[in-house]
């Protein structure tokens, strides 16, 4: 087997050319008395979480406190989590691909590593602000999966390790200019909330976030290399680029999937002009194997950040790695008494979430998680695209491994060039909630009804009844 759960690289241009089509044309929604019935099925089956989000309105912004959670036509309130399943207040069963927005590689509440987490709590509680040994013994582990990973400091969360990434790279190179790729998710930032979610969108979702904040951040569309070329000469003239930004597999985990060759161009890029290539491995780190994205493409990034899968689903998940030189400016104060990158955080590299990162990855490695769940992201993607064509639906469905996409609407592809982008964007945002709430009836749970995340847990019965579901759902489009 190999190292990774990548069996193939999907075709980008392929994919690209079906996406085109698939926002060219007219929606394809689900039929009115289908809708009807999976809204009745909400009524009458989720009436518990249906009053508990009710009363969460009253005392919570929006009734729910994460983005994921927002799902229509109601939020459901979660008892129960175990491998491949979880189980709502009303008891009701469902296949879980959200699998907590991905850190979860060997399912959900995996009990080897509760075991480690709980021996922990019984000697130490979670926290005691000093350090423990399990800190070094995973930044021991991340280094030795990841030989670009010289140093290794653990955060918060992915948004805390992409602004210590920053931080530490114009620090280091003294250039003050951030690119990104346009339609590129890397936390919420005050100056990476920026071209959010769809490409050409530059500042217009920084709301409450003053523009001098993100003013040295730049975008450039996926895949358009001669673009990046441009803006990395253009910076030359105004103090340059201190990095470049990537998410390894395209923006928003691939959802506009990069060419093979994206990275190792970026990489050139990056030397030709002084500047640190950061490659933003929070979703795909321990995910695709265990040597991340870098070790499957055969990059080596100057700085990496990581969250998810670096605390096994517990919290706090966030890390910083990279090369010996640029590392240190964050210990710059303590080590020479050079100016240092600061970087903070109470909770920063607790030991609970250290027992918890280093236990999930020795058992990420020995249960070959990656390429299991590789394995039935295979599955999945080519059953639910044999659906498509069975049924003669335009949409597409394709996966990088155990990331697996389905695209029924395009929300986030529609071209922003078009007059009405934003109106279309919206409504094929809401089809694609609809079609996450015909998923949930179904039985299935999934990132906001266009991406699917697999695990150690999904087994070839798990990934067949999926599909069942997804035949059902499927036949309630129109003209299906
Ligand atoms: C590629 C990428 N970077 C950064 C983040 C931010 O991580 P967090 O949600 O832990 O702050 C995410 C979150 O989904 C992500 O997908």
């Amino acid at each position: 087997m190999s190292e990774y759960g990548m069996t193939h690289w999907p075709d980008a241009d392929d994919i690209l050319a079906r996406l085109d089509n698939l926002v060219k044309q007219p929606m394809r929604r689900i039929r009115p008395d289908r809708l009807a019935g999976y809204t009745q099925w909400f009524d009458t089956r989720c009436a518990g979480s249906k009053a508990l989000n009710e009363e969460a309105r009253k005392f919570i912004p929006g009734g729910v406190q994460h983005n994921l959670s927002f799902n229509h036509p109601f939020p459901l309130a979660y008892t129960r989590a175990e491998g491949a399943y979880l189980w709502d207040v009303d008891g009701n069963q469902y296949i879980d691909f959200l699998q907590a927005g991905g850190p979860t590689m060997l399912g959900s509440n995996y009990a080897p590593v509760r075991a480690k987490v709980l021996e922990l709590l019984e000697h130490c509680g979670p926290c005691t602000g000093l350090f423990h040994e399990y800190e070094l013994k995973l930044a021991e582990l991340v280094s030795r999966h990841m030989p670009s990973v010289e140093m290794f400091r653990m955060l918060g969360s992915g948004t805390e390790a992409v602004m210590a990434a920053i931080r530490a790279a114009r620090t280091f190179t003294d250039k003050a200019k951030v690119i990104k790729v346009g339609g590129a998710y890397h936390g919420w930032s005050d100056q990476m909330v920026y071209a959010l979610h769809i490409p050409g969108t530059g500042a217009m979702e920084a709301v409450g976030i003053p523009r001098g904040c993100n003013k040295d951040t730049l975008e450039f569309f996926p895949n358009d290399l001669e673009a990046l070329a441009a803006l990395l000469d253009k910076n030359e003239d105004k103090g340059g680029t201190a990095c470049v930004i990537v998410e390894p597999f395209g923006p928003e985990s691939g959802t506009r999937p990069n060419r093979k060759d994206f990275n190792h161009k970026v990489r050139e890029l990056c030397d030709a002009h002084g500047s640190l290539m950061i490659f933003d491995e929070v979703v795909t780190g321990f995910r695709v194997g265990m040597g991340g994205a870098q070790g499957y493409f055969g990059i080596k990034p100057d700085l990496t950040t990581f969250g998810k899968c670096i605390a096994g689903g517990y919290p706090a998940a966030g890390g910083l790695g990279g090369r010996r030189d640029v590392m240190s400016v964050l210990a710059a104060g303590v080590e020479s008494g050079k100016a240092r990158a600061y970087v903070g955080g109470t909770l920063s590299a607790n030991p609970l979430s250290c027992v918890a990162g280093y236990w999930s990855l020795i058992e990420t490695e020995r249960t070959q998680a990656c390429q299991k769940a590789g394995r039935a992201g295979d599955l999945l993607a080519k059953g639910i695209q044999d659906i498509f064509d069975r049924k003669n639906l335009p949409f597409v469905a394709w996966n990088h491994g155990s990331i697996v996409h389905l695209e029924t609407s395009g929300a986030m592809l529609v071209d922003i060039m078009n007059p009405d982008a934003l109106g279309e964007a919206t409504s094929r945002k809401h089809m694609m909630e609809q079609m996450g709430m015909a998923y949930t009836a179904e039985g299935i749970i999934t990132i906001a009804g266009s991406r699917l995340y697999t695990s150690l847990a999904d087994t070839d019965e798990v990934v067949e009844a999926a599909l069942a579901g997804f035949e059902r759902a499927f036949s309630s489009i129109e003209g299906a």
